[in-house]
């Protein structure tokens, strides 16, 4: 199984448009201490030719041009991208759907919840019915959306985009709003979360023995943005668990067999994004590796 992770950054990106935290500053005149990053993304392919697109990012355009084997290669009109797979409905992992018009055929895959708030977003019509097939998934049930290539959706504690939240706004909840995905083909195993609330029992014995995990990288510490300045939101309110801390996913994964780990959907204000320093040392010492556009592996 080849794995390219297009986007390594949470929503915003690094530099993200508004900010002049020390990261986004650093992205735009020291490339080299901080490197710029797009936002959440991964493509994943059994063969090297077809691939499965998991997350629509913003930035989608330019991952795919920064990607040679994306680009179309047969014909007029192509793309090695056969198929597309939501793990939620925020904005970082949608909104490049809209990009993905131009009569372009795929099916896109998610939970119903998923693709219920996808279908009531009238914009999203852009592909077109007829065009782009959509599939609503069950929890729990394997489906391959490739010949060879095999996925599983589980849910993880988490909560609805932001851009759906109200009254009844619960946090930490396990729905179908937020998935995660264990993606198989020739016997080996990589589960993607980029976003999870929480480390539980269930999660450990989940990704148990996984060849390779992508996790949810966005805060150092539950309060890394009330730190920056940047905001007053916690890591457990926008439902991201802290690398550090009690519950953490350094420590609440330790102790699970697991191939290789890797950090990703990373906000802009997390101390491991800056090259050399402690935070990034000490995280790689855990066994952690903190994502860049383009890093890809085989598995
Ligand atoms: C998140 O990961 O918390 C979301 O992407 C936030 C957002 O939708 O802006
Ligand atoms: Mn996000
Ligand atoms: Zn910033």
């Amino acid at each position: 199984m080849r794995v390219v992770i297009l986007g390594s950054a949470a929503g915003g990106g690094l530099p993200q448009w508004n900010c002049r935290c020390p990261n986004c500053s650093l992205a735009r005149s020291a490339p080299g201490r901080v490197r710029p990053r797009t936002q959440s993304s991964i493509v994943v392919s059994p063969d090297g030719a077809d691939w499965l697109l998991v997350n629509a990012s913003p930035d989608i355009r330019q991952q795919l041009s920064d990607t040679p084997v994306l680009h179309p290669r047969d014909g007029l009109r192509h793309s090695p991208i056969r198929a597309v797979l939501l793990t939620n409905g925020d904005v970082d992992h949608v909104a490049g759907l809209l990009t993905l018009r131009e009569g372009q055929p795929y099916t896109l895959y998610g939970t119903g919840n998923i693709l219920g708030s996808v279908a009531d977003n009238r914009v999203f019509d852009v592909m077109a019915a007829g065009v782009v097939a959509r599939e609503a998934l069950t929890l729990g049930t394997r489906f391959e959306p490739l010949p060879g290539l095999a996925v599983t959706l589980f849910s993880v504690p988490g909560k609805v985009p932001l851009w759906l939240e109200d009254a009844s706004l619960e946090l930490g909840a396990e729905t179908e709003s937020t998935v995660g995905a264990m993606i198989e083909a020739d016997g080996r195993r990589l589960a993607y979360i980029p976003g999870c609330a929480r480390i539980t029992d269930a999660l450990r014995a989940r990704i148990e023995g996984v060849d390779a995990l992508l996790f949810d990288g966005t805060v150092l510490h539950d309060d890394d943005m009330i730190r920056a300045g940047v905001g007053t939101k916690t890591g457990w309110r926008m439902g991201h668990v802290p690398m550090r801390g009690e519950g953490g996913s350094v420590a609440g994964l330790r102790d699970v067999a697991i191939g290789r780990r890797v950090f990703v959907h990373i906000n802009n204000t997390n101390p491991v994004l800056v090259e050399g320093s402690a935070e990034r040392a000490a995280v790689e010492a855990d066994g952690w590796t903190v994502a860049h556009d383009g890093l890809t592996f085989s598995l």
